[in-house]
């Protein structure tokens, strides 16, 4: 799945701006709060409209504090998965839970800097599990390799039957960066600069499927 994140896209013509990747799997819809992290995007009346204007399934990445007080909305206004910070919360099943309640699917994101194995019990809560391979914040910054043996940890475990989940990836990814991507086992690709940035979005979005498809095949 290819997810291209609209936070490279022009704010001010979001409805055209998804229906330039039209056919995408997912919308990345990165909402920072100037707190978690310090930069400032959009909340839940921008995505409220993004609803209304594009038929993608919205994947919320909450890069905020307080998860718990503000995730389930997204999914009740009908974001397809919101994805919350194990960095932000004391509780994450608890958030998991609600998000679900509410009627989404739950992910748990961690950033490159945080070890994977303390999380490894409870991701049974969830339906996605985002991989940070750059610092979140700003999009347009160099891919993380490292961050790649995590994926390969929850893959393994998927693999084995043993977790059901999305295991997505999220900064610094593009042509050169996907197949190794694709190689850890990631089945859905967080594209930013190296979708909006290009002519035909749509294009692009075609070939990064591609590029990973062939190496899962
Ligand atoms: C960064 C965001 C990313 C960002 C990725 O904190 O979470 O979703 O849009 O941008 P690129 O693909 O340009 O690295
Ligand atoms: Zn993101």
């Amino acid at each position: 799945m290819i997810a291209p994140s609209i936070l490279s896209a022009d704010f001010a013509h979001l409805a055209d701006e998804a229906a330039a990747v039209e056919g995408s799997d997912w919308l990345h819809v990165d909402v920072m709060d100037a707190h978690f992290v310090p930069n400032l995007t959009l909340g839940l009346p921008v995505v409220e409209s993004l609803l209304k204007a594009t038929d993608i399934p919205l994947d919320c990445h909450l890069m905020i504090e307080d998860p718990g007080r503000w995730a389930p909305g997204y999914a009740e206004a009908g974001a397809y998965n919101v994805t919350f910070h194990a960095e932000a919360t004391d509780d994450p099943i608890a958030v998991a839970r609600d998000i679900r309640a509410a009627g989404g699917k739950a992910g748990l994101s961690v950033k490159p800097n945080t070890p994977i194995e303390p999380y490894l019990e409870i991701l049974r809560e969830f339906d996605t599990l985002l991989v940070m391979s750059v610092e979140p914040g700003f999009g347009g910054q160099s891919f993380i390799p490292g961050v790649l043996e995590k994926a390969r940890i929850v893959r393994r475990l998927v693999d084995a039957g043993e977790l059901r989940l999305v295991v997505e990836i999220d900064g610094g990814i593009n042509a050169d960066t996907i197949e190794q991507a694709a190689e850890a086992g990631i089945d859905c690709f967080v594209a930013g600069s190296a979708v909006y940035n290009t002519a035909d979005r749509g294009e692009t979005v075609r070939k990064l499927r591609y590029q990973a498809a062939a190496v899962w095949r």
